[in-house]
């Protein structure tokens, strides 16, 4: 459905993508994940034909930078930064609205599924709504073009939990044959939205796997483990491998699945005797992260840190 052929986009003197490829097939729900400045905002405007790059790209099997009009007639975009406009809200959705072949209408009652009321801001301009409302008509407005692409950007980066959980629904009752193409730090995000995840780092797409495999790499646990007195080589132990100290001879740390089972193994193995309690639970609520630029080379790539 689209393809991604060799795409490379220099800024001045900053390299955002790099020789690019992938496809996206007919039903696919993908994200692009990766670290701030990894390129995946700007790999979706590309597919979007919004800024000129190297290589090539083509929905459907027509090219969005030469046919725009008629690459991107059946595609909708959630961006992550709403455009500056000074129009009435009334004005800006009936403009969308008509452009994209829907009505006013339809992006009311999607917009009212999300939580926003449209008649209430129809007055205010644009740029004056808060960034969830606009986020909120944003979506409302890319939703109710009903096209078989969907590109979404961060798009619930500034939604409270109840149009979270209603975007969530909306975007998971399109047709089975649908696309979705999201940026995403979010973990809930990429959980519940897709089936295929691609990592991008400086411009390159650093993996491309599929949701299971990489949850499976990615869960993480909270450890927690309290010593007995007397228990200073298993203090070491724990200390040696990241753990912090939590209360009176208590250690934690978040563990992905692997770390949990060579930690814990260890601690029982050679210290089962200093050990007075040891918890662990998997911790849902984090972000996609990388490690800082100056940690340990055999640090993991990619891991989940508390927000
Ligand atoms: N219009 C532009 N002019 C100059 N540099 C740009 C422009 N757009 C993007 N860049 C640069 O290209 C690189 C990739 O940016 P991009 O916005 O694609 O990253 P991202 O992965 O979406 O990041 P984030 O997670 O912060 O949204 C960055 O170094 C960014 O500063
Ligand atoms: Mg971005």
């Amino acid at each position: 459905m689209i393809r991604v052929e060799r795409i490379s986009k220099t800024f001045g003197r900053v390299r955002a993508l790099a020789d690019v490829s992938l496809e996206v097939g007919r039903g696919e729900r993908v994200a692009f994940v990766g670290s701030n400045g990894s390129g995946k905002t700007t790999l979706l405007r590309a597919m979007l034909g919004l800024v000129r790059v190297e290589g090539r790209v083509t929905v459907a099997g027509v090219d969005v930078a030469r046919e725009p009009e008629i690459a991107l007639r059946n595609v909708a975009y959630i961006p992550q930064i709403a455009p500056p406009a000074d129009a009435p809200t009334r004005e800006v959705v009936g403009a969308v609205a008509a452009l994209r072949r829907t009505t006013v209408e339809r992006v009311g009652v999607r917009a009212e599924r999300l939580g926003l009321d449209l008649d209430a801001c129809a007055a205010t301009r644009f740029r004056d709504l808060s960034g969830g409302t606009k986020q909120k008509l944003l979506a409302a407005l890319a939703l109710a073009a009903e096209t078989e692409v969907l590109l979404c950007d961060e798009p619930t980066a500034n939604l409270d939990a109840h149009a979270r959980a209603a975007f969530f629904e909306e975007v998971d009752a399109r047709p089975a044959g649908h696309v979705l193409v999201l940026c995403s730090h979010r973990v809930e995000e990429v959980r519940q939205l897709v089936h295929r995840v691609v990592e991008l780092k400086e411009g390159r797409v650093e993996r491309d796997t599929p949701l299971d495999r990489l949850l499976e790499t990615l869960r993480t646990f909270r450890v927690e483990v309290t010593l007995r007195p007397g228990g200073a080589a298993a203090e070491a132990l724990l200390v040696g491998a990241g753990f912090g100290p939590s209360g009176p001879m208590r250690f934690g740390a978040l563990c992905t699945q692997s770390e949990k089972v060579a930690i814990v193994a260890r601690l029982v193995r050679e210290h089962a005797d200093a050990i007075a309690d040891l918890s662990m639970s998997e911790v849902e609520d984090l972000r996609l992260e990388r490690p800082a630029a100056d940690a340990a080379a055999d640090a993991p790539k990619l891991r989940l840190v508390k927000p």
